[in-house]
């Protein structure tokens, strides 16, 4: 019996003149007098492998009939190649899995991308979504490389939990009560005393508060990579109802060391992208964004732009007198996507570090300046994307934080825990939370976030 092969064994070893078994699906059919030409892939790589079927093999009838998307075993001599790739296979027997008729909704005619989302079960069969989804395995193993190498240890925070970390009100509630006949209280209120945790619950927006939590006093660095869930109603090209979050928290962090290592993952992520997706990067660069890989190639070798909120607005002004924006400029604003993108695209073009936002528009746990009015959050503002990275230096001082609480009209109750941090063993500390989704927008240039999540979940939709 000859050897299976995945097909990226088969391009890496290059097992020349030896009768191997391979299996995967047809990506492409030509049809001669003589032969075929079958193109064949598993998955495993974006490379193909070509292979010839000669008219005399039994069967060749049906063989030489099939469908885009059949799938098949084929043993056969593996032989180098003039093709595109170095080697090719001559077929000596060709088993049928599955044929595809002209039904299969994945024929070469129809490949938008606004059409694949709607056979999203499918499309993980094109080039363009393996390719999407082996990087972003990928940039997934590196997270976990490079945080691991710098001391930080991968923690699970809970999905479910009853505290808001975010502060803006955007969760998704978990409950088991009845829809149609809610227990009341003598107020009239709903009695979520009667729910199945005893109280109100929420899937998380973020993983960060318990996550502190672990990083003062327990392991001093952690990170968690995890789903989060926002009910915020942005149909955007950049948001997710469902979206996964990579949060690094670590004790004796200012904002400058969590700036400096903002950066040195994403040059990381990067620099793991090029190494080990290289064939994946050049397609995508050469389908949707023709610049792309270039760019990232500057990007990884060359220092962020850091600018304080203060002054971007400042620049922002300047150039508002020539460039129109849609939302007007002036501080105190928070700034929109096309302000994010303004500035890292154009104005500095490469990614670029925002510190120093007013308090009013950053969440309650950021620390506060001396100035009363900005707080230490940075956010990374990339090319093509916006925001890919929120963070801040949290405020460890008790009095600061409760009163912060209380004029945001927080229940300062909920978070007692959290706030004891801040009573026993409190030290400076930072963190930031970088969109999984973003970083494989900005790193393979798609530029739809529902292109870059297996099944995407917005505003209406939930299919699959
Ligand atoms: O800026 P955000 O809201 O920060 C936090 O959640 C902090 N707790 C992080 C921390 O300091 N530990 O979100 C962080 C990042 C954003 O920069 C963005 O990349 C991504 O998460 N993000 C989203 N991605 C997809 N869809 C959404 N709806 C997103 N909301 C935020
Ligand atoms: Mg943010």
């Amino acid at each position: 019996m000859s050897q299976y092969l995945l097909i990226n064994k088969v391009f890496s070893e290059k097992p020349v003149d030896q009768v191997i078994i391979i299996r995967g699906w047809i990506k492409s059919l030509r049809q001669s007098k003589k032969f075929s030409f079958m193109v064949i892939n598993d998955g495993t790589t974006q490379k193909d492998l070509q292979v010839i079927v000669d008219a005399t093999l039994s069967d060749y009838e049906t063989i030489s009939k099939l469908g885009l998307g059949s799938s098949v075993e084929i043993e056969g001599l593996l032989v180098a190649s003039q093709g595109k790739q170095p080697v090719e296979m001559q077929a000596k027997r060709v088993h049928v899995y599955c044929a595809n008729g002209e039904d299969y909704p994945l024929q070469k005619k129809e490949t938008s991308l606004e059409y694949l989302r709607e056979i999203a079960h499918f499309r993980s069969r094109t080039n363009t979504f393996s390719a999407v989804f082996r990087l972003r395995h990928v940039l997934a193993q590196a997270t976990h490389e490079f945080f691991s190498k710098e001391s930080f240890a991968y923690l699970h925070t809970p999905i479910i939990t009853a505290s808001d970390a975010e502060g803006a009100g955007e969760m998704f509630r978990i409950s088991t009560l009845p829809l149609d006949k809610l227990p009341k209280d003598d107020k009239g209120k709903i009695d979520f005393k009667q729910d199945y945790f005893g109280r109100e619950t929420f899937l998380s927006v973020s993983g960060q508060l318990e996550a502190e939590t672990f990083a003062v006093g327990g392991l001093g660095r952690v990170y968690t990579f995890g789903p989060t869930f926002r009910s915020e109603n942005s149909n955007t090209a950049r948001h997710l109802s469902e979206f996964w979050m990579v949060e690094p928290e670590a004790a004796f962090f200012t904002l400058e060391d969590n700036a400096k290592l903002a950066s040195e993952y994403v040059k990381f992520l990067i620099k793991k992208s090029i190494e080990n997706c290289g064939d994946e990067l050049e397609f995508l660069s050469s389908r949707y964004a023709p610049e792309n890989l270039k760019t990232l190639e500057h990007v990884m070798n060359s220092p962020f732009e850091t600018v304080t909120y203060t002054n971007a607005i400042e620049i922002l002004t300047e150039v508002s007198k020539k460039h129109k924006f849609e939302f007007p400029v002036s501080w105190g604003m928070d700034l929109q996507t096309e302000h994010e993108r303004f500035l890292a695209e154009e104005y500095f073009n490469r990614p670029t570090i925002v510190t120093d936002y007013p308090k009013d528009i950053k969440a309650f746990y950021m620390k506060q300046n001396d100035d009363g009015k900005t707080v230490r959050a940075m956010d990374v503002l990339v090319p093509g994307v916006g925001e890919l990275i929120g963070g801040s230096q949290r405020e460890d001082n008790y009095d600061k934080l409760v009163k912060r609480m209380e004029e945001m009209k927080m229940d300062t109750q909920t978070y007692w825990w959290y706030l004891d941090l801040r009573k026993y063993g409190s030290v400076p500390h930072s963190g930031f939370g970088l969109g999984f989704e973003r970083a494989v927008m900005y790193i393979s240039g798609m530029s739809n976030i529902r292109d870059v999540i297996p099944y995407p979940r917005t505003p209406k939709n939930a299919e699959f």
